[in-house]
């Protein structure tokens, strides 16, 4: 029997929930007396994560008895889609789930959105469980309740605010997921600690690629970064105004993915270049010092989270920032750094210094 090493109790739209973190302790989370009581559990598993750790698994989920059954998911970002959901909603009535049944999500930020979001709609929402296994799904997507699907058009356009009745990230799962991968949850880490948890930022400069995977900081970094995230989202669960400096860096991130067409190009990758085109206009700005702008991108460097310098288009790349969902109007809203830890929403930027910026950064 393994100890959960960090427990979290987050607050958010009336409810409250436990985010468990430690090595091994899937078996003893799903014996929990609330997980006993729902009649009958859909468990979507990421296929890959399913094969990887096919033994764990069976073991863990053998503690929900007869109740479950395992619906596994081929978790490409394309199968986060409205029509898929359809298909798994079918599935549930197939296999009986009513009101008292609940869904649990076994894999990272696609498995978790798209598992959130079936849970979300069936009968009018029933509870989810969001089993992390990857660092980015432990550290920012398993919190907050946003639980979407993508339509051909675009991402997480169909969703809503569903907050887990449970959110369990085991370590374990760590154990195999692909560098890039663990850059991608660095790299939301990373954003934490520049927009106001210093500790990460510190732990973060104090240790390089190798150390970091050191299981006791791993566990407090995955801690750390649930407590922030958890407090902001009890402070504005829908994003009406202090949520938003959790997009610290996505504006121009999700515009370079989307110009890329999600293909050759890493979601952290994009983040970590658009936290230094951030970091930049706010050195430019005179908002934060040359020492603390350095100090951020020397932290990028050193994991080498950041996509390679390449010949790009930037008017492209800015074209895709109108869509986001996140800009009003003409001109684009950021969330700059007044310095280090402290962001500032709702600024406006002037499109000829946003492009020498990105110039400077990207190409
Ligand atoms: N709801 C939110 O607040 C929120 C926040 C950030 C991102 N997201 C969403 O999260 C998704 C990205 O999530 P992600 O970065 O976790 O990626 P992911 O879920 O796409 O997983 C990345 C890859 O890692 C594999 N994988 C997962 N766990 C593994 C393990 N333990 N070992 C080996 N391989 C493993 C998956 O099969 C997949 O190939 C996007 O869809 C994004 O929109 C949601």
């Amino acid at each position: 029997m393994a100890d959960v090493s960090h427990r979290v109790t987050a607050y958010a739209g009336g409810a409250k929930y436990e985010v468990l973190i430690g090595r091994a302790i899937l078996a003893d989370a799903l014996r929990r007396e609330e997980v006993g009581s729902y009649e009958r559990v859909a468990v979507i598993a990421s296929a890959r994560v399913y094969d990887l750790h096919r033994e764990y698994l069976e073991e863990s989920l053998g503690a929900l008895g007869g109740r479950s059954c395992l619906i596994l998911m081929d978790d490409r970002e394309l199968n986060k889609s409205y029509a898929a959901a359809g298909r798994f909603l079918d599935q549930f009535i197939e296999i009986g789930m009513n009101r008292k049944s609940a869904v649990i999500g076994v894999g990272g930020g696609v498995v978790g959105d798209f598992a959130g979001y079936c849970a979300g709609v069936y009968m009018r929402g029933i509870p989810i469980i969001h089993v992390s296994t990857t660092l980015l799904a432990m550290v920012d997507s398993s919190i907050g309740g946003k639980v979407a699907v993508n339509l051909s058009v675009g991402k997480n356009i169909v969703g809503l605010f569903h907050q887990p009745s449970l959110v369990v990230s085991d370590t374990r799962f760590l154990d195999t997921l692909p560098d890039i991968e663990f850059r991608n949850g660095l790299t939301e880490a990373l954003k934490h600690g520049l927009i106001g948890e210093r500790k990460t930022l510190r732990m973060l400069e104090r240790n390089d690629m190798d150390s970091i995977k050191h299981e006791d900081r791993i566990l407090g970094l995955v801690a750390r970064s649930v407590s922030f995230k958890s407090k902001i989202v009890q402070r504005d669960e829908r994003e009406r105004d202090v949520r938003a400096i959790l997009n610290f860096g996505h504006t121009v991130g999700h515009a370079i993915e989307s110009f890329m067409e999600y293909r050759g190009v890493s979601h952290g990758g994009a983040v970590a270049t658009g936290i230094q085109v951030m970091v930049g206009i706010s050195r430019r700005l005179g908002l934060i010092s040359g020492a603390d702008a350095d100090r951020a991108n020397r932290i990028i460097a050193s994991y080498g989270l950041m996509l390679e310098k390449q010949a790009c288009d930037l008017d492209g790349v800015i074209k895709h920032m109108e869509y986001d969902k996140k800009n009003f109007g003409d001109s684009a809203k950021f969330v700059l750094l007044k310095g280090l830890g402290n962001p500032i929403i709702n600024q406006r930027i002037p499109l000829n210094m946003l492009r020498e910026v990105m110039a400077e950064v990207i190409c």
